[in-house]
């Protein structure tokens, strides 16, 4: 039976991670996969999470299944954090169900879309995270693409976006990205939300909106700006939730999926059905990092820490921007990467060739996507320098 199967490529992001480990170079740096580094190029346990942590194993009596939903706290405070209290979605039209990280919650969420619509069609933006389309695709939901950002002049193409889903059938989904956008850093101002949700409601499409990220770019209330006014125009909506990067709980899988129906009614149906997806997917999501995140949310000294560390982690990434931009211009005498500035979240296309990538990489240590996407959390003012005179010799060429 298996002697059908060939052997397929590795995804591209693990397969550079393992790369970049097995380089012994000691001046190895790793602009990769989307983790949040410190100053040493570690990603830590927050503190917050170790205190949550030791209290939640303390009071801990069994080990027995939750739900096929997760914990009904923790779904919750997810439902508060990303709608806000008073939200009018909020008002019996949401179901959320928590999910094996923010994976799962696309995954459970593009099952949903196939249940409900066989033949629809996923709008998804170009460029995209690399993991969107195995996600969603193995589903069998058809997907189409939408231009969303021109790397060469670093600007969205949010004329073109509107542009290409005018022509979306009605019923048919589009993916957003809520906030810190990857690979690009590009986001959409409220003007824009504002727009794309005007025309998601004319034509009757339905968001479906991912949410990995909140924190990252201002802070946890207008990161979650565009995804309250969509949620508050259209009558249904998917939004996919990741705690791995804001409480660092990457490896614990904690995500939620969020769905709004037209009525409370249909929000009963539609809760029904992400429930038997969940069950005949991987029954029911892991507990430890949800209980840790409810945990967190419920008790209001650690709530405080969190925000601090939070808002430590974004600093530290908005520094490095500063910073590897100012590198650049000083080694290149001009503005061309200035660009990195005012982007937001972990990511931004460098927008150099997959030449320049690969000599990068071969020649300076230095690791990035293909497609010149870096993780700037991976810079540090030690290395700032020197990736950027490596950047500027890979330009001259
Ligand atoms: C990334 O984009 O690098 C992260 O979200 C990690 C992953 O799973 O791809």
């Amino acid at each position: 039976m298996f002697q059908q199967l060939t052997r397929l490529n590795p995804d591209s992001i693990l397969a550079l991670m393992a790369k970049f480990r097995a380089d012994t170079s000691p001046i190895k740096v790793d602009l990769g996969v989307g983790v949040f580094r410190d100053l040493s190029g570690n990603t830590p346990v927050l503190a917050c999470v170790r205190r949550a942590e030791q209290a939640v194993l303390a009071a801990q009596t069994t080990k027995s299944y939750v739900a096929a939903a997760g914990r009904q706290e923790f779904n919750d405070a997810v439902e508060a954090m990303v709608l806000g209290t008073t939200h009018p979605a909020r008002r019996g039209r949401t179901r959320t169900i928590q999910t094996p990280g923010g994976c799962g919650a696309l995954r459970v969420g593009a099952e949903l879309i196939r249940a409900a619509a066989p033949a629809t069609t996923v709008h998804v933006g170009d460029p995209t995270w690399g993991n969107h389309i195995p996600l969603l695709g193995s589903s069998g939901i058809k997907l189409e693409r939408y231009p969303y950002y021109d790397s060469p002049t670093h600007e969205l193409r949010f004329a073109d976006m509107l542009e290409r889903l005018e022509q979306a059938a009605p019923g048919e989904v589009v993916l957003v990205h809520a906030c810190c956008h990857n690979p690009t850093g590009a986001d959409l101002d409220l003007a824009q939300w504002r727009q794309l949700s005007e025309l998601l409601l004319r034509r009757r499409l339905i968001p479906f909106l991912d949410l990995a990220y909140q924190g990252f770019g201002v802070d946890l209330e207008t990161d979650a700006g565009g995804v309250r006014l969509v949620a508050e125009q259209v009558p249904e909506a998917l939004i996919a939730v990741s705690y791995s990067k804001n409480l660092g709980l990457y490896r614990e899988r904690v995500g939620a999926l969020i769905a709004i129906g037209e009525n409370e009614n249909r929000a009963g149906a539609i809760m029904s059905h992400m429930l038997h997806i969940a069950r005949s997917i991987y029954s029911m999501p892991p507990d430890h990092g949800a209980a840790i995140a409810a945990h967190i949310f419920a008790d209001a000294a650690l709530n405080t820490q969190w925000l601090e560390e939070l808002a430590a982690m974004r600093t530290r990434i908005t520094d490095m921007r500063q910073l590897l931009a100012q590198q650049l211009r000083r080694v290149t005498g001009d503005d061309s990467f200035d660009f990195i500035r005012t982007q937001r979240g972990m990511f931004s296309l460098l927008g150099v060739s997959t030449e320049a990538v690969l000599k990068l990489r071969e020649q300076h240590h230095i690791y990035m996507l293909g497609d010149s996407r870096m993780n700037l959390a991976g810079v540090t003012p030690d290395n700032a320098g020197y990736v950027a005179e490596s950047i500027a010799a890979q330009r001259r060429g």
